[in-house]
């Protein structure tokens, strides 16, 4: 019995990185049913590539898209706009549309779904988080028979790789200007280490996995810059390794959601992703726990996720259910924290913490000081039991003006095993 195959015209927006990977494998593989008929680029001049086969028609009128026969759309530009409006005009004319443009399908994915549904078209978005690692349709159809209630994920190769070297004893700013120059983090790293990258994919997972449209703007981001060398040799002491970690969970009736740098525990899959691996955990409420681990960014692999969407709508994929109203974040992670310190040391430090803490009803776990520190100089530790985020951020305010401190303390949440945080 052979499978029905529709026959697909395709065209690619942006023969760029990725944009170029997919052509490459078109023309490589030549998925039965599938036909590059269009690639479209400003100054598309400069782009031809004399591997294309020559009955691709190269472009730089957009219009000339909407006004072909093509049936597929594949959005490879990024950005919110231009690529919103070519995506919007593109699902309106009936084509469908294949995207890897997470900030697109962050800030607009229902609105440009419930779109693609009224003129029977898809909208599929597989390398839009986790690159070439099969997270979307992992979800979508792997794990549709499970309710997820969790996600963890490693989801920006930027920061993974400049945290896993930072494991190695670099410093931060030095692994940036090594990031840099091999091409992983762009001049402005922002939207990298400073969350926003990670928190849009965590709200595409979030729709998909929890049911839960969350506004990105309502997930609490914290930046990387403020993780030094030293913060991982006290991660060492604790068993942990320290990486950016996107979660979001259900809880009774309530989505809780975070992304920033976590101490994250070295038996944890989590910790084992290297340089600009991508690694995504989902928890499941009858299947368990699942792990998606490998390449989330570059040309090639997210060329695979694209170019797996598009044969997927070939063989006649179907769209997904999604939620159909705003949710709103309703609570905080409660979980044990890290505080380090640098004092010019005196006697009653640890007392004068303490106290700050035991207003706030924090309990204090244990006290880390390494040895080889002059009194002067003096970083420690002090681990504290489960608490949220905000009460932590009062007690450090007090403890903040405390004029021993050489600079501004600096906590991390714990992300421990689900099993040890059960019992908390
Ligand atoms: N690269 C990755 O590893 C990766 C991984 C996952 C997802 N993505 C997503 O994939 C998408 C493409 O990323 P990329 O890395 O391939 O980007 P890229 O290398 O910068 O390619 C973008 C292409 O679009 C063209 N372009 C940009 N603005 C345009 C405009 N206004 N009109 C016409 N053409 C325009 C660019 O042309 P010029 O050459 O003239 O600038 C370039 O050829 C983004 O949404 C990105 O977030 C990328």
């Amino acid at each position: 019995m052979s499978v029905s195959v529709s026959n697909l015209k395709v065209a690619i927006l942006g023969f760029g990185t990725v944009g170029s990977s997919v052509a490459r494998i078109l023309c490589d593989l030549k998925p039965q049913g599938i036909e590059l008929t269009h690639i479209y680029n400003r100054n598309v001049a400069r782009k031809r590539a004399e591997w294309v086969p020559s009955p691709v028609h190269w472009t730089e009128d957009f219009e000339t898209i909407l006004a072909s026969d093509v049936n597929v759309v594949l959005e490879l530009v990024g950005g919110l706009d231009p690529a919103g409006t070519w995506v919007r005009r593109a699902l309106e004319a009936g084509k469908s549309v294949v995207t890897a443009n997470k900030k697109l399908i962050a800030f607009h994915g229902i609105e440009l779904e419930k779109l693609a549904r009224s003129k029977g078209a898809h909208l599929l978005y597989g390398a839009a988080v986790a690159g070439g690692i099969p997270v979307i349709p992992g979800l979508q159809q792997g794990l549709a028979g499970d309710q997820v209630t969790r996600i963890e994920g490693i989801l920006n190769g930027t920061c993974n790789f400049i945290l896993s070297k930072m494991e190695e004893g670099a410093e931060f700013a030095d692994v940036l200007r090594e990031a840099q120059g091999h091409g992983y983090a762009e001049a402005d790293p922002t939207e990298d280490v400073d969350g926003y990258d990670a928190r849009a994919k965590l709200v595409i997972l979030s729709r998909l996995a929890l049911r839960a449209d969350i506004d990105p703007e309502q997930i609490s981001c914290r930046s990387i810059r403020e993780v030094s060398a030293i913060d991982f040799e006290y991660a060492r002491e604790l068993g942990c390794t320290i990486r950016q970690i996107a979660r979001a969970e259900l809880r009774g009736g309530d989505v809780l959601a975070s992304v920033g740098p976590m101490l994250v525990s070295k038996a944890s899959p989590l910790a084992w992703s290297r340089g600009t691996e991508n690694t995504v955990l989902v928890g499941g409420r009858y299947g368990g726990d699942v792990v998606f681990s490998g390449h989330g960014a570059g040309g090639h692999p997210t060329a695979v996720a694209v170019v797996s969407d598009v044969i997927g709508i070939a063989h006649g994929s179907r769209a997904v259910d999604l939620p159909s109203r705003k949710t709103a974040i309703g609570g905080e992670f409660l979980l044990r924290h890290s505080i380090r310190f640098v004092v010019s040391d005196q006697p009653g430090i640890i007392a004068e913490i303490a106290l700050a803490l035991a207003e706030q009803g924090i309990n204090i776990h244990a006290i880390f000081q390494k040895p080889g520190y002059g009194k002067s100089n003096l970083p420690f530790v002090v681990t504290v039991e489960p608490c949220a985020v905000s009460t932590l951020q009062r007690a450090l305010a007090r403890i903040g003006k405390m004029t021993c401190l050489l600079e501004k303390q600096f906590d991390l949440q714990i992300l421990e095993p689900e099993e040890d945080r059960i019992s908390h």
